[in-house]
């Protein structure tokens, strides 16, 4: 058994005030796995980079932990990574990306305090770093930005800063700036220092490491590094524009406003230490959570000693010999103790026996918990994402949203003697939070709708075993849902009365509009300037 608080702490601070959630966000291949990989191992939580990928394998006999994942088949392996800075203690909340893109890749989000968005200096913003990022403005999250493969011919600095202007509406502020890039790339300038922190190439005088020499910018070593004085004149000119685009503000970077840049290259492990200092820096600890508690509006504070928190996501077995889950819960407050009983806001006691919990190094079974950490509680599908746990029951947090699911089918089984069997499995699974469910106004079909294409792979594997059900998902005559909304009742009831056959309505019996096209939402949201067309609802 691993108890965090009896390593010895160099300060007194509550633990909460130690915790920082965060989550990377970008489009695949940008070097999301790099970066985590060189991030647990500039803090020492692995001791050799290239190995996230094979952690199951090779952690697999280590820890009780482990021996749950592999009794119960359930890979939770990469769900939660800790490690440990400047006295901190990190939590990074996977976001699943490629073909595991989902709901909970999303909904991850929902449970991160901050975000490290990583861009392709080559590629800048990506549509799956614009999505991401969409879901990171619902809350206002603050962002860190790090542009990476500094060390592969690239687009210009100022193209990229203004790319991230442009196509996100936040203020950019370099908190370094690059010497080039590709071939000719030579380091980074602090801009908040006089110090250049050079970058080696692996072919030069082998591997950086994690800690790049320093340079001060003002030395004749500087030309030493450059080798091409036009060069070296061309970047100091650059750094002081770059010096143009203003200062840091703490308090807009808190309210998601502004972004600090950072560059670097993962792979070199260059820039990753700086990075890994500048979350240390800026990152918010444990927020604050509104929630209701007997119908009243409170605010949850990390301090406050009742155990709340919230379940973000809950990850279903694939061994068909089991149904176990783990449900994902984000402690808001108290500190959480192993054997503890919790309860939902509907009532439902939950005794939490074995945890899951994720801490630097070994991530082993652990006896109590804090703010800011994340458990992984298994259980039998009585939790659902989007509940709310906590010691009295009364607690429950608002703001779990559904997204817009970009990929629409029609369910359908083969014997349509079983339609109302599927019916009740399809509301099981999307009240479960698979996927989701829509009833068009017309018709006896349900409209089944998913974020990622896994996802309806997953519902048809689960319909096939756990309900004996073989289900055809066809393509429906809509492609994309959006839930409407309008201040005024009557006008939504005419709008949905005109529009009949492309009406339905969501699993809590909430208006949706189902379109052929997104041109069509922007013909109806010309016409109707009062309505609604969300891609978001959130989750009371
Ligand atoms: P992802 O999780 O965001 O999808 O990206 P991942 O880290 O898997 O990186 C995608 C590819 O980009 C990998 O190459 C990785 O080695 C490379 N990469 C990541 N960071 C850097 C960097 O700073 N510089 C350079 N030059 N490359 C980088 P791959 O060939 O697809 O995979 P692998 O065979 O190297 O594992």
């Amino acid at each position: 058994m691993s108890d965090i608080t009896s390593k010895p702490s160099h300060t007194k601070k509550p633990e909460s005030e130690r915790r920082r959630v965060f989550a990377i966000i970008s489009h695949p291949d940008a070097g999301k796995t790099t970066l985590t990989e060189n991030m647990l191992y500039a803090t020492g939580a692995i001791h050799q980079a290239g190995r996230v990928a094979a952690r199951g394998e090779a952690r697999r006999t280590k820890s009780d932990w482990m021996k749950i994942e592999q009794e119960r088949g359930i890979s939770v392996s990469s769900s939660v990574m800790t490690f440990e800075h400047k006295d901190l203690i990190f939590n990074l909340l996977d976001t699943p990306g490629h073909e595991d893109f989902s709901e909970d890749t999303y909904r991850t989000l929902t449970a991160a305090d901050c975000a490290v968005m990583v861009l392709d200096v080559a590629k800048g913003i990506e549509p799956q770093t614009l999505k991401l990022f969409e879901v990171c403005r619902l809350r206002d999250i603050p962002i860190i930005t790090f542009v990476n493969k500094m060390d592969r011919e690239g687009r210009e600095t100022f193209d990229v800063l203004s790319e991230i202007e442009d196509k996100l509406a936040l203020d950019v502020v370099p908190m370094q700036w690059p010497a080039a890039s590709g071939r000719r790339f030579k380091g980074t300038a602090d801009l908040t220092s006089n110090v250049f922190y050079r970058f080696i190439r692996p072919d030069e005088d082998g591997d950086t490491g994690v800690g790049a020499p320093q340079v001060d910018m003002d030395s004749d070593e500087m030309s030493a590094i450059f080798k091409d004085e036009d060069l070296l004149a061309e970047f100091r000119e650059e750094v002081e524009l770059a010096k143009e685009y203003g200062e840091f503000n703490i308090q807009s970077f808190n309210e998601g406003h502004m972004t600090p840049v950072y560059f670097g290259s993962a792979l070199r492990k260059f820039g990753v230490r700086e990075l890994i200092d500048a979350l240390a820096e800026l990152a918010p600890g444990p927020q604050v959570e509104p929630a209701q508690k007997a119908g009243q509006s409170v605010e949850i504070a990390p301090s406050n000693k009742e155990v709340t928190g919230f379940v973000f996501k809950v990850q279903a077995n694939m061994d068909l010999n089991h149904r176990d889950r783990v449900g994902f819960l984000r402690l808001v407050s108290g500190e959480f103790k192993r054997g503890m009983k919790l309860k939902t806001a509907d009532g439902k006691a939950i005794s939490v026996h074995n945890p899951i919990l994720f801490f630097a190094q070994d991530r082993e079974l652990a006896d109590n918990a804090f703010a800011g950490d994340v458990i992984g509680i298994p259980n039998h599908g009585s939790l659902r994402v989007g509940d709310s746990l906590s010691e009295s029951g009364k607690i429950r947090f608002a703001g779990m949203p559904n997204f817009a699911p970009e990929i629409l089918r029609r369910a359908r089984t083969v014997d349509p003697l079983k339609a109302k069997h599927l019916r009740k499995a399809l509301e099981s699974l999307a009240e479960e939070g698979v996927t989701q469910l829509f009833k068009p106004a017309f018709g006896a079909d349900m409209i089944v709708g998913a974020v990622g294409a896994l996802q309806i792979e997953v519902m048809a594997d689960r319909m096939k075993n756990e309900y004996g059900l073989e289900v055809l998902f066809e393509m429906p005559p809509y492609q994309i849902a959006r839930w409407i909304a309008c201040d005024d009742e009557a006008e939504l009831e005419a709008f949905a009365a005109k529009n009949r056959n492309n009406m339905g309505e969501d699993l809590d019996g909430a208006p949706v509009f189902l379109a052929k096209s997104a041109w069509d939402i922007g013909y109806a949201q010309e016409k109707n300037p009062n309505l609604r067309f969300l891609s978001t609802k959130e989750r009371r």
